[in-house]
This record gives structure tokens, sequence and C-alpha cells, in this order.
């Protein structure tokens, strides 16, 4: 026999073993070429649509290049072009509200584009006290040539002396729980794709 690493529920059991552990996992070819290439298409097709991301929130809302650069496209849950990869998505969620009884009740997720030199800077996905950010996904959509050279690592900080740093790597996913963990994305020297989101539950 000859297990498929791949296969779903092998694959999400290992997500749910990293969050209830040490609380963060990175899966190289989490995604394969073809979904990887398929959906950084997608994107780009899309450029139009997306808008700069914003800092904070009502009045203080604003667009800080300084704090981060990208922009991203919302995906919608009903976009056949995303069925595939939303019904993934699903599929994590509820092997995760299995195991863990997270409770993880929806998926928010957009594209994002960093183009070249633009970054984030360090913070924590889960803002406020009341913020329903349960577990950040990050899988992103480089073409296969991305060198560790051409930068836009993501920094995850673990505690107060260690970080690590992820390539990111077309296919390659990272998951952390979105309270726990800071984290930035350093600036690459090319366009940098990604698809980012977030399980929250009900407020
Ligand atoms: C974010 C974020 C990380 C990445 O969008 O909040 O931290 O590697 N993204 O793109
Ligand atoms: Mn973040």
């Amino acid at each position: 026999m000859n297990p498929n690493p791949n296969q779903h529920s092998t694959v999400f059991q290992t997500i749910a073993d990293a969050l209830a552990g040490p609380g963060w996992l990175v899966i190289p070819d989490f995604l394969s070429r073809q979904q990887v290439d398929e959906l950084r298409q997608l994107a780009q097709t899309r450029q139009a649509e997306f808008s700069r991301a914003g800092v904070g929130r009502a009045g203080g809302f604003g667009i800080r290049d300084d704090i981060r650069g990208d922009s991203v496209l919302w995906v919608d849950e009903h976009d056949p072009a995303m069925q595939a990869a939303n019904a993934r998505m699903a599929e994590l969620q509820q092997s995760l509200n299995r195991e863990l009884y997270l409770g993880l009740a929806e998926l928010e997720w957009h594209f994002a584009s960093y183009p070249a030199g633009a970054f984030y800077q360090r913070h924590l996905d889960q803002h406020r006290e009341q913020d329903t950010r349960v577990v950040t996904v990050v899988q992103y959509l480089n073409a296969a040539d991305w060198q560790a050279e051409d930068g836009g690592q993501l920094r995850i900080y673990l505690d107060e002396e260690q970080s690590v740093d992820v390539t990111p790597h077309g296919g390659t996913l990272v998951v952390f729980l979105s309270n726990r963990f800071e984290h930035e994305v350093l600036p690459a020297r090319r366009e940098r794709f990604s698809l980012t989101g977030w399980y929250r539950r009900r407020s």
C-alpha cells in the first residue's frame, strides 16, 4: 500500500493535531501545482476587482503603505470558479470542529496580491477582545519558480525569542491559531499571491 499523504482525512488530522499541540503548522504541497496555477490565473484574471487592503476599522480605517501594501479580493462562497476550493475548506472546517470542538461557523477568505516591495508589518489577526477569528489559513499561489531569494517570507513569532520564516512556495499551506501568533510578511522582489482566510466562530 502506498497511502497518499495528501488524502484529505490524513492531512486534516495532521492539521487538527498541530492546532491542539503547538498551535501552528506548515504543509508544503497542500495544493497541487495545477490547483496553484489555476487559482493564481483566476486571481490575475480578476485583477481589476482587487482593492487595497486597509488597516483599522470604522473611523480609524485607512490605506497605510507603511503598515500593509497588499490588495485583496474576497472570495464569494457561491462563486462557481471557487467551488472545489470552497468545498475543501468546508471539509477542513468540519474536521476541525469534529476533532477539536472549535465551533467554527464560517470561513471568510480573500486572494491577496503583494506587489514587489510590499509588506505587512508585524500584527495579530485577532485584533480585539470580541474578535471571532479562531484559525488563520494561508495558501500560497506563487509560480513554481519562486525562490527563497525572492523574499516574501511569512515570519511567525513563536514566543519572545523564536520566530520561523516560511517561504511562500506555491501550494504551501500555513495554519495557526489567530489569537496566539504575531506574524509579518516580509517584502518580496516580485508580485506575491496568496489565498488567506479565517475560520470564525459566531459572535
Ligand atoms: C494577513 C497575513 C500572511 C501571508 O493577511 O493577515 O498575515 O503570508 N497574511 O500572506
Ligand atoms: Mn495576518
